[in-house]
């Protein structure tokens, strides 16, 4: 049995714990007797596993635990209320707890939950598709939905492949993606990411793609097209994030370099994959980036916002040409579905989502604070001491300090425990700390955000 200050506990709850007698072993506390975060926090590690997280320290970050959300803001089981400056991960758009988003799904709840796609259809699954293709800068678009955005991207990079392969084209069996690239944790999908975020251990999992310096090389198109001249023969698809590589720490660049890589990759006959899970839904300050670079890719992976933040789905949208290289004789089929793909809880409140960012006019208050944001961050963030750049595009913005030179990643983390100490919640990664507040965000609350990453640059300087 091991004692709760082992995990760095507070060691008066510890103390509670053991004179009442109560069992303080894994998963012993039935029913939390004080209803404090501590409690709560003892219980959530007794069993849950949480991800890119070492939870021998995971209570030293202190974590809060959420019980209701509420617009903008989540309230944890103190009552105690955090600004949601991450978007819960990038997924949230509109806020929590939206009436009518809650609507949507009890609606549809009363008519059904889930049925497979697998063989079969649903309404609300073909409804949402039938929106979606009005949106999606893809030509006659087709869906494979999934759950996750390495789900999309495993699908993405698996019809890249067979579209080659159904048209007996030899030896088109490797891709081209970027350094700093990142597209999800499944094996598919790191091997197109790059090294780092923890992973490297798994290098011997992934498999051998074509990698050229990504946006922090301000070369890296002339070096890709290179790339792509020599290998074309070889080379499926290029997948590749638009305008952002997010997770490598808000790395951005020109659209007009994309709408090039675009037009190299059609000349050279090489697919051309988007992965907007996170660019998509509204961040950059239109519905997809691709728009922003004038660019049809011809397979989009969509994820995280498609359904507001609500609930886990996502989709590899493809071409009418791409989709055509399916149609057939059963081996021409796609063998690839997931249980869950194109839940119909999932479909109607991501129908709804996309009638509220229009009729919320959701696009134009991201262009707004996006503006503010720009010049809050160099008013403000700039002259900050220890703040090495500042990159934004839209709501995405990362703002890099130097890290300490024993602890790569402490001072990003610190500067986010700070904030959230402070009723802001954040999250770095590594030394860049993450702002992507929800699409809906006032001025003032902005204002806020950056007023107390302001202060704790200065506590943490
Ligand atoms: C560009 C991009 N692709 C894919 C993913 C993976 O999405 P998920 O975490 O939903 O699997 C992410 C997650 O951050 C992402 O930023």
């Amino acid at each position: 049995m091991k004692t709760l200050s082992l995990f760095g506990m507070n060691n008066e709850f510890d103390r509670n714990c053991m004179e009442d007698g109560t069992s303080i072993g894994r998963g012993g506390l039935a029913a939390d007797p004080m209803g404090t975060k501590e409690a709560w926090i003892y219980r959530d590690m007794s069993h849950v596993w949480h991800g890119f997280t070492q939870m021998s320290t995971f209570t030293d970050w202190e974590p809060i635990i959420v019980e209701s959300g509420d617009g903008r803001y989540l309230i944890d089981v103190d009552g105690k209320r955090y600004f949601d400056a991450i978007s819960s991960l990038w997924v949230t758009t509109l806020g929590h707890c939206i009436p009518e988003l809650n609507k949507a799904i009890i609606d549809q709840l009363g008519r059904i939950a889930h049925s497979t796609l697998l063989g079969n259809g649903n309404v609300a699954v073909v409804e949402l598709a039938e929106q979606l293709a009005q949106v999606v800068p893809v030509n006659s678009p087709h869906f494979l939905f999934a759950s996750d955005g390495a789900s999309a991207v495993e699908q993405g990079i698996k019809i890249a492949f067979q579209y080659w392969h159904n048209q007996g084209a030899k030896g088109k069996n490797t891709y081209l993606s970027f350094t700093d690239a990142y597209h999800g944790d499944t094996i598919g999908a790191m091997s197109i990411g790059d090294k780092g975020f923890g992973t490297d251990l798994f290098d011997p999992l992934r498999f051998e793609i074509i990698r050229t310096p990504g946006y922090q090389n301000k070369d890296w198109l002339e070096l890709a097209a290179r790339s792509i001249t020599d290998n074309a023969h070889r080379i499926a698809a290029v997948v590749v994030e638009p305008i952002v590589q997010a997770a490598s720490g808000m790395h951005i660049t020109d659209p007009a370099k994309l709408a090039q890589l675009a037009e190299i990759c059609t000349r050279h006959g090489v697919l051309l994959v988007f992965d907007e899970v996170a660019t998509g839904f509204g961040r950059t300050g239109v519905l997809f980036a691709s728009e922003l670079c004038g660019v049809q890719p011809d397979i989009l992976c969509i994820g995280k916002g498609l359904t507001g933040g609500y609930l886990p789905m996502s989709a590899t949208v493809v071409s009418e040409a791409v989709y055509a290289e399916f149609l057939g004789q059963n081996e021409r089929a796609l063998y690839h579905g997931h249980s869950y793909g194109g839940n119909a809880l999932a479909a109607a409140v991501a129908k709804r989502h996309l009638e509220l960012i229009n009729s919320w006019n959701v696009l134009d208050n991201v262009t707004t604070r996006a503006k503010e944001l720009s010049y809050l961050l160099e008013e403000r963030i700039r002259p900050c001491k220890g703040v090495r750049d500042i990159r934004h595009a839209g709501l995405m913005c990362g703002i890099e300090v130097d890290p300490y030179a024993d602890v790569p990643g402490k001072r990003g983390k610190e500067i986010c425990a700070f904030a959230t100490r402070n009723g802001i919640l954040l999250r770095p990664l590594g030394d860049v700390v993450v702002l992507m507040p929800p699409l809906t965000t006032t001025a003032e609350e902005l204002e806020m955000v950056v007023a107390t990453v302001q202060e704790a640059l200065v506590a943490n300087g």
